[in-house]
């Protein structure tokens, strides 16, 4: 039997090791950890990678989400639109921020927010939507910023799982008022704990959430004068030195994904699992290969007794969790379904085209295993 593990984080690092290894092990002994040239250095690369012209490091993507809020003056009676279909950390940052998440719907095809379900939950009081670039996919941005624009309120990109993704030619983090990335370890760009970024084409934003991110330090240069209470979420030197040196590898491990996306889409046809639709002009960078089947848990127990580590990217949606269920207040039929549904297969860019093979022979085992009795859905 052969396993095939969900990730492989180990393999990157033993990649992108040797090129960095002086760097860090320098900064690791000059006792210098916090900000400086290493953090800057990225930040530049981070920016000029996404197409915006400002990066600010912080401590994760979760606070990214809530500075950026916060900066844009959001925060108690304000509205912020966020899918249904995410990751808490989305509609939290928003509570966090003192604001109230307006959950939407999302296409039963990409599984994504789109601008019909964005216009129907915008009110009177609603100041951003936060759109979700799941999965690693960027879906109608056109579309999008016309409702946000005719709207007035400001788009915030989460794009966490979407590190190189593009719409039309533009890359996450390009599009919006702002655009927050996680470089959580798992993350298609990650670091050896936890990290973060905002970007950012708008300087007084750049410099007001760095502002916020460092005590309320303005300009950050005098270490005790505080022009605001903010809190501390700043990226690490050596979190940087890593992601500048893995910043190299992500095109090519892009690629490595798009091409197992490629294989698994070819080998899954015809089985009756319903894959995401992607299209044009999107380029999806695979954070994460997402398929849908009726009787999911049970497959996804068949695969893991064949050595097969599947994930789920939600079993519960957002909207149904204890603490934001005071924050649904009407049916969100997609999401709830999708919930259900949704199995991740294993993906990542040291994956060989024989575990993909396997996985796949292994999935129309476990579809075929009548004591797992998938109810197929019909791909539309
Ligand atoms: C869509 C999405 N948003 C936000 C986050 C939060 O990022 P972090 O874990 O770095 O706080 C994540 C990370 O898991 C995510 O996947």
């Amino acid at each position: 039997m052969m396993a095939v593990p969900f990730t492989d984080l180990a393999a990157m690092t033993g990649e992108v090791w040797p090129s960095i290894q002086t760097e860090y092990l320098d900064c690791l002994l000059s006792g210098k950890y916090i900000g400086g040239p290493a953090v800057t250095s990225f930040e530049h690369e981070w920016a000029a990678y996404c197409g915006a012209d400002y990066a600010v490091g912080v401590a994760n993507g979760t606070d990214a989400l809530e500075l950026s809020l916060t900066a844009l003056g959001i925060g108690p009676g304000d509205e912020v639109v966020v899918p249904a279909n995410t990751f808490i950390a989305t509609a939290a940052a928003v509570v966090r921020a003192g604001a109230i998440p307006r959950f939407a719907d999302v296409s039963d095809d990409t599984l994504l927010i789109t601008p019909a379900t964005l216009s129907e939950v915008i009110t009177p009081r609603t100041r951003a939507v936060i759109v979700v670039h799941l999965f690693g996919h960027l879906q109608d941005m056109t579309g999008l910023l016309a409702v946000a624009a005719d709207a007035g309120i400001y788009v915030i990109e989460d794009a966490a799982q979407a590190h190189g993704a593009e719409w039309d030619g533009r890359r996450a983090g390009s599009l919006g008022d702002a655009a927050c990335f996680s470089f959580y370890p798992g993350k298609n760009l990650g670091a050896f704990g936890d990290a973060g970024a905002v970007v950012t084409s708008r300087p007084e934003l750049a410099d007001r959430i760095r502002t916020l991110a460092n005590h309320g330090r303005e300009g950050g240069v005098l270490h005790y004068e505080h022009a605001y209470v903010g809190t501390n979420s700043r990226l690490d030197a050596l979190q940087a030195i890593l992601l500048s040196g893995k910043l190299a590898f992500l095109d090519a491990w892009t690629q490595r994904r798009i091409a197992l996306a490629t294989r698994y889409r070819e080998l899954l046809e015809g089985t009756g699992l319903r894959l995401t639709s992607v299209p044009p002009p999107a380029s999806h960078v695979y954070h994460l290969f997402v398929v849908r089947v009726a009787g999911r848990d049970q497959v996804r127990a068949g695969l893991a007794r064949r050595g097969i580590q599947a994930g789920v990217h939600y079993p519960v949606p957002c909207h149904w969790q204890p603490p934001l269920r005071q924050f649904a207040d009407h049916p969100l039929p997609v999401a709830e379904q999708a919930a259900g549904e949704l199995l991740s297969l294993p993906m990542f860019p040291h994956m060989t085209e024989d575990q993909v093979e396997y996985v796949c022979e292994a999935l129309n085992d476990v579809l075929a295993d009548s004591s797992a009795e998938p109810e197929l859905i019909d791909a539309q």
